[in-house]
């Protein structure tokens, strides 16, 4: 007869009082166990402190892993870089909503169904006209996002799985619609309407760079990258913006309005706006003469200054999908016979870097922004649109994350408490006799 293995327990002793507890130690199916810390309150009187949620699980998932001292990026148990080498971006999309790779049938009618829905209610068009034309992109983006859910009122419930699943995927398939539409906006050109018979990469960039006037000239290397892009940004585990959907959706909100917010926690220069910070920053160094200035900057304590596309909170090696995007970007500037004096740049920066032990210390490698700027200015994107791109890829993570939380029979809202270091209760003073 097998014997049931013991409950795994983690002891912590009060040095006061010298009271312990034990809490339960739970096992995921690879990476560091937890503590359940849950009852923890209930029985001490304290609450953990970890401000930035540097050594915190906010839920259990069944998505993404992430091993940041080898450099392992695994989703629903598949690497990185074989999906990137062997899969569509809808194929990776569907393994991230349903489990699995699909099968040719359910990859063909997961297919359809997202290009089904590819169009935006043609009201929304007039939305766009309320804008400034310079806005930033990411600006429109987190509020033509928002305004879906004024639209589809048939797919809000989100207690009926079948309309759960419907605004899933209108999500998938209208975010790149909008973004197109946002980019045409900014630069005066029509919008482009969708076009079926493209896969979702080459409708993309059909729908940001074509024009009605001529024909479009697809090019497979820029359609291909373009999807290696949207692979490689798809889900990263519980990032700031993927616990900002999570969270927002634990209140039960619309999905449309989860991802807006999303969206807003991935514009920041720490986050999704470090692609853009990194072009930014390329400009401004300008030659390779003047990269020691910054480096040195970049180490001075005193100065502000980061060297963007470098670090990251969870690999402590190697990004994985930096380095499959090194070699995408060498495809594209090849293809397109691009001579870029940032690149040269670019690629001495990542070599100093690479050797100078202030980054070699703190483990500083390049991480995925560093290329992934590269590669979109090569193709014609303006830098404020590189964010944006990256929505449109992690999309599919967040629906699939708020997906997989309000299946969870478990859901509760997320409701996080504090350490209070402001002034204890003090007697109210009327006006005439402040200070
Ligand atoms: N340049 C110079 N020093 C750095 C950098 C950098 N890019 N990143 C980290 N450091 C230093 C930091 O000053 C600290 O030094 P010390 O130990 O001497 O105080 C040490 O390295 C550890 O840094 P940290 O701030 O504790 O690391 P973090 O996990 O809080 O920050 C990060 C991670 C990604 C915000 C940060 O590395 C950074 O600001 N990088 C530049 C921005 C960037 O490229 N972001 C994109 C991240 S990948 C895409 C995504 O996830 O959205």
């Amino acid at each position: 007869m097998s014997q049931e293995a013991p409950e795994k327990t983690f002891t912590l002793t009060n040095d006061q009082t010298g009271e312990s507890m034990k809490l339960p130690v739970k096992d995921g199916t690879i990476g560091p166990s937890v503590i359940d810390v849950r009852k923890l309150y209930a029985e001490t009187g304290h609450f953990t402190f970890d401000p930035s949620f540097t050594a915190t699980g906010s839920c259990k998932s069944r998505l993404t892993y992430i091993d940041g001292e080898e450099g392992i990026l695994l989703h629903r148990g598949y690497s990185i870089e074989d999906l990137a080498e062997n899969s569509t971006f809808l194929e990776v999309a569907h393994a991230l909503l349903y489990g699995d790779l699909p099968n040719a049938k359910e990859k063909e009618a997961f297919e359809r169904e997202i290009t089904y829905h590819t169009m935006v209610h043609e009201q929304v068009h007039l939305f766009y006209r309320g804008f400034r034309r310079d806005a930033h992109p990411m600006s429109v983006m987190c509020g033509v996002v928002a305004a879906l859910s004024a639209f589809y009122h048939d797919s809000l419930d989100i207690w009926d799985p079948k309309q759960r699943e419907l605004s899933a995927h209108r999500l998938i398939a209208k975010i790149p619609t909008l973004a197109a539409m946002t980019y045409k906006y900014s630069i005066g050109q029509p919008f482009m309407y969708p076009r079926n018979d493209l896969s979702f990469s080459e409708n993309f960039l059909y729908m940001c760079f074509g024009v009605p006037a001529e024909p479009y000239r697809m090019s497979p290397v820029l359609a291909d990258a373009m999807d290696k892009i949207f692979i490689l940004h798809a889900d990263h585990e519980q990032n700031a913006s993927t616990s900002t959907v999570r969270l927002a959706g634990s209140s039960q909100a619309n999905p449309f309005a989860c991802i807006a917010a999303g969206i807003a926690c991935l514009w920041g220069p720490s986050h999704g706006g470090a692609n853009q910070a990194v072009l930014e920053m390329l400009e401004e160094i300008g030659s390779k003469d003047r990269i020691p200035e910054f480096i040195e900057k970049a180490k001075d304590k005193d100065d502000p200054f980061r060297l963007m596309g470098f670090g990251h909170r969870v690999y402590k090696n190697f990004d994985p999908r930096a380095g499959v995007l090194k070699k995408a970007a060498d495809d594209v500037l090849n293809d397109l016979g691009i001579d870029d004096p940032m690149l040269e740049v670019a690629m001495e920066l990542e070599r100093i870097a690479l050797e100078d032990p202030y980054f070699v210390e703190r483990k500083l490698f390049p991480n995925v922004d560093f290329y992934s700027g590269i590669i979109l200015r090569a193709m014609g994107f303006p830098t404020s649109m590189f964010t944006v791109l990256f929505a449109v890829a992690r999309t599919v993570g967040w629906i699939s994350q708020w997906k997989e939380m309000i299946e969870e029979p478990s859901l509760r809202i997320g409701r996080p408490r504090q350490l209070y270091t402001g002034p204890a209760a003090r007697p109210y003073v009327p006006i005439e006799d402040r200070d």
